[in-house]
């Protein structure tokens, strides 16, 4: 017999509605997989006027009002897909004031104001799970904790923002000046409602300071760590970069040396037959060094409507099932094992490329 799992969904844009297709055109995949029937009970959104397809709706009801979701003792975990980090914390908290698990993709969220959701959702015994928060339909959450929890990691090296990833692409590929691709990757939903946060490296930023956390086991504040963003590359760094066989990627770097962590992102020369240089469009990658499992790549679409809705049925599966409960407890996110000190960025020695009009 399959039994019912309600849950609520907060936000519905880009990928709040692929959330939903993915239920209303596969519900039988997830039914037949772990036994439970997901209904959605109810959504909240901004904006009741906005233009959807109402059949994705199904039984929901559609609410401006977040007490549709925190007094319906049904809904046991909420899919929070709201951006920023004022509004959006204090929806991602009083879910978890009201036992709701909470299921966000906003990294900006986690990485700048995590330190207060996480006690707050151990003092509910409640969870937060955050797979589609980095790298989309990557399961690189799932990999770190899970798969490679046997493991020291020596170095992480990733792609990690889907828009800068596909703006680079079409300069590279077809010649577009930044703004054009911008405005490509906006259309098909890549892009952060504010762009300059993709364009920036804060949205790199975010992530990577998340990935760090769960790989090194340690605190790493936002802010502590030097970020460049893609914001200033143009075609005659692309042309610079074929002379000299490489590509340029938007990299974020964590890297474990004897004294501390070295971490930065940055835009970087990647030789092209390195495994990034070849990680297209939207794609991100995600190079991860253990100690025993040894080197491991992970490639898929980091942005995007339905890449980033599978990551957030999986982290909704692994709360319904338990899953999750079980394999989180076994990292701390928020109460590191380890104080691994940040390098400042005069201690790390990495090779940099200038060029000079004449
Ligand atoms: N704007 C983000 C990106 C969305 O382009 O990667 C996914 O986090």
């Amino acid at each position: 017999m399959t039994s019912h799992y309600g849950f609520g969904l907060v936000g519905w844009g880009t990928v709040g509605n692929g959330v939903l297709q993915l239920l209303h055109d596969d519900a039988s995949l997830l039914q037949e997989r772990c036994g439970l029937a997901f209904d959605c009970r109810a959504i909240v959104t901004r904006n009741l006027n906005r233009s959807r397809d109402q059949r994705l709706r199904g039984q929901a009801k559609l609410s401006t009002d977040l007490s549709a979701i925190l007094e319906d003792d049904a809904i046991k975990s909420v899919i929070h897909l709201v951006g920023g980090t004022d509004d959006a914390f204090d929806i991602a908290a009083a879910c978890l004031r009201a036992g709701k698990h909470v299921v966000t993709a906003n990294k900006a969220l986690l990485a700048e104001r995590g330190r207060e959701l996480f006690p707050l959702a151990r003092q509910h015994q409640v969870a937060i799970a955050f797979e589609a928060a980095v790298a989309g339909g990557i399961p690189v959450i799932a990999s770190l904790r899970d798969g490679l929890v046997a493991n020291h990691i020596h170095s992480l090296h990733a792609i990690l923002n889907g828009t800068c990833n596909y703006v680079l692409t079409q300069m590279e590929e077809n010649g577009l000046d930044l703004n054009e691709a911008v405005g490509q990757a906006q259309e098909l939903g890549y892009a952060e409602s504010d762009p300059a946060l993709d364009l920036n490296g804060t949205d790199t930023a975010h992530k990577l300071a998340i990935l760090t956390r769960i790989a090194f086991s340690t605190v790493v504040e936002f802010g502590s760590f030097s970020v460049e963003g893609i914001q200033n590359i143009t075609a005659d760094d692309i042309a610079s970069a074929k002379r000299m066989d490489c590509r340029i990627k938007l990299l974020a770097v964590a890297a474990r040396r004897e004294s501390g962590l070295e971490l930065r992102v940055a835009p970087t020369l990647v030789p092209l037959d390195h495994p990034l240089a070849s990680v297209p469009g939207n794609y991100n990658g995600v190079l991860i060094d253990g100690h025993a499992a040894g080197p491991n790549l992970l490639v898929g679409q980091g942005a995007g409507a339905l890449p980033t809705a599978s990551a957030v049925l999986s982290d909704l599966v692994g709360i319904a099932t338990g899953a999750y409960q079980e394999t989180a407890g076994v990292f701390s996110f928020f109460e590191p094992s380890e104080h691994v000190p940040v390098l400042a960025e005069r201690d790390e020695l990495t090779a940099s490329y200038a060029r000079f009009t004449v």
